[in-house]
């Protein structure tokens, strides 16, 4: 397609909520895959994007025709995001980019703590978004219908069933109250999507609600988000999502891109460790429609150019130290490199690990995952020599051993999702030297604890 014939772009939507309250099983009964159910401990522990085409969300809404003809959207770039607590900086960027963001709420269990954390990051960020009041199968006497529009099952339940979904519903809208959100309302008392916050009770169960909740979503974004969507077209701006080491191609980047295009050979400035690292792209790789781009087992297709809104993987020299979470920016032929280096560097001040002398040495298999496991340790309690993407090392060991003496008590090494290398598994048991893993952060907290505990007791 012609630059000139895309008016707007695909809108960015961030799916939030609480640990287990519903997120990725909502958008699996949209993909119709199983994303949830191959994720160790069913635990979504890394952003993925998906990308929805607008016929395959109009034809799972069974959209009605006037309301086709209304969309020119081409279609919808799903975020979806851990709830867990450890991944709060993850969440905070998806949130970062979002243009319009779905916030599930499992009935009758309400808001809880992430769910506030989820709601101040939208507030701060100016997100507009909408509530799933999710798992409304779990209610008692509840009569599913599978796939029905909300108002139709609704109708169909008995008097104290509807009671309690109303009840619930209240509840929920009174914490919101209390937050200071007042206006939240069913959709189907909404006259004015500006003033009111919607509330569209689904299960991703049975997939009731599910097609109301993306029409009232379709309806607000064509709607309202139009400026926000425009496309400038343009050098790329993207934000880092995840660095890794993927099999066969090397260290790569998991981007969104939100504005503009990315081109194959293209010069492009991103956050490093160290600073802003220039580069240029080798491949542009991107997962097929309705699929993950975290999922190993599905071939990539290799693009020339890329337009806003994408989930893009890049493949460039020198990208092994670039940091998630990171601004990324192509360089076009009108800019001035030293102007891109500047942006990138300010931003780049606001993400740090900070170490102590004692404490873990703590390894990960991304910058994401590791300032999530870092944030968890810190907010145990526990203090961090070390923190670092990749395999356990030598190294690694020794450092463990210098923390041990100066504390007792420090000197374990706790691993994420990372391998240990021969000679450093044996320098470890030389040395004493204990290590803790698992793909589950929050188990090798728990674990760790219990040993610390067990330890001072
Ligand atoms: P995290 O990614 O860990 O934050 O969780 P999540 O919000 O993505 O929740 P997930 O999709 O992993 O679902 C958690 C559990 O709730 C799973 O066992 C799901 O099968 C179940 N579940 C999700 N939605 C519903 C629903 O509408 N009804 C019922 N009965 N169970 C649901
Ligand atoms: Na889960
Ligand atoms: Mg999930």
């Amino acid at each position: 397609k012609k630059i000139s014939e895309r008016k707007i772009r695909s809108p960015i939507i961030t799916v939030l909520g609480h640990i287990d309250h519903g997120k990725t099983t909502l958008l699996d009964y949209i993909r119709g895959t199983i994303v949830q159910k191959r994720e160790a401990a069913g635990i979504t522990q890394h952003i993925g994007a998906s990308f929805f085409p607008m016929d395959t969300i109009l034809d799972f809404c069974k959209a009605p025709e006037s309301l086709r003809k209304k969309i020119t959207i081409p279609g919808l770039l799903v975020i979806d995001t851990p709830g867990h607590t450890a991944f709060m900086n993850l969440r905070k960027r998806g949130g970062a980019v979002a243009d319009f963001a779905v916030l599930v709420i499992e009935m009758p269990t309400g808001p809880m703590q992430t769910t506030w954390e989820a709601v101040r990051i939208l507030r701060d960020k100016k997100v507009p978004f909408i509530i799933a009041a999710n798992k409304i199968d779990r209610i008692n006497g509840w009569k599913p219908e599978k796939d029905a529009d909300f108002m139709e099952s609704y109708n169909k339940q008995n008097k104290f069933t509807k009671e309690l979904l109303d009840k619930y519903l209240y509840e929920t809208i009174g914490l919101f109250y209390e937050e200071e959100f007042p206006g939240i309302e069913r959709y189907d008392r909404i006259q004015d999507f500006t003033k009111n916050l919607a509330i569209v009770p689904t299960s991703a169960k049975t997939g009731e609600g599910i097609p109301t909740l993306l029409i009232v979503l379709l309806g607000i974004v064509q709607q309202y988000l139009q400026k926000k969507i425009e496309y400038t077209d343009g050098p790329a701006q993207g934000v880092v999502l995840e660095v890794k080491k993927e099999t066969g191609y090397g260290m790569t980047l998991d981007c969104i891109i939100f504005d503009g295009h990315l081109e194959k050979g293209q010069q492009i400035v991103v956050g490093g460790l160290n600073g802003p690292i220039t580069t240029h792209i080798r491949a542009l790789l991107t997962p097929k429609e309705l699929d993950e781009i975290r999922d190993p087992s599905k071939k990539f297709s290799q693009n020339e150019i890329i337009y806003a809104a994408a989930g893009v993987k890049i493949l460039a020299p020198g990208i092994e130290d670039v940091v998630a979470g990171a601004p990324l920016r192509a360089v076009g032929s009108e800019d001035n490199i030293d102007d891109i280096v500047k942006i990138i560097r300010e931003e780049l001040e606001t993400i740090n690990i900070s170490t102590d002398d004692e404490g873990i040495i703590l390894k990960a298999d991304t910058l994401g995952s590791l300032e999530a496991a870092a944030l968890l340790f810190k907010q145990e309690g526990f203090s961090i020599r070390k923190a670092e993407v990749g395999a356990i090392t030598k190294k690694d060991v020794a450092d463990a051993v210098a923390a041990r003496e100066v504390d007792e008590y420090s000197g374990q090494i706790c691993a994420f999702n990372v391998k240990i290398l021969p000679d450093a598994e044996n320098e470890a048991l030389d040395q004493n030297i204990r290590v803790f893993q698992s793909p589950v952060v929050y188990r090798i907290v728990e674990d760790y604890k219990e040993y610390i505990t067990s330890r001072k007791n």
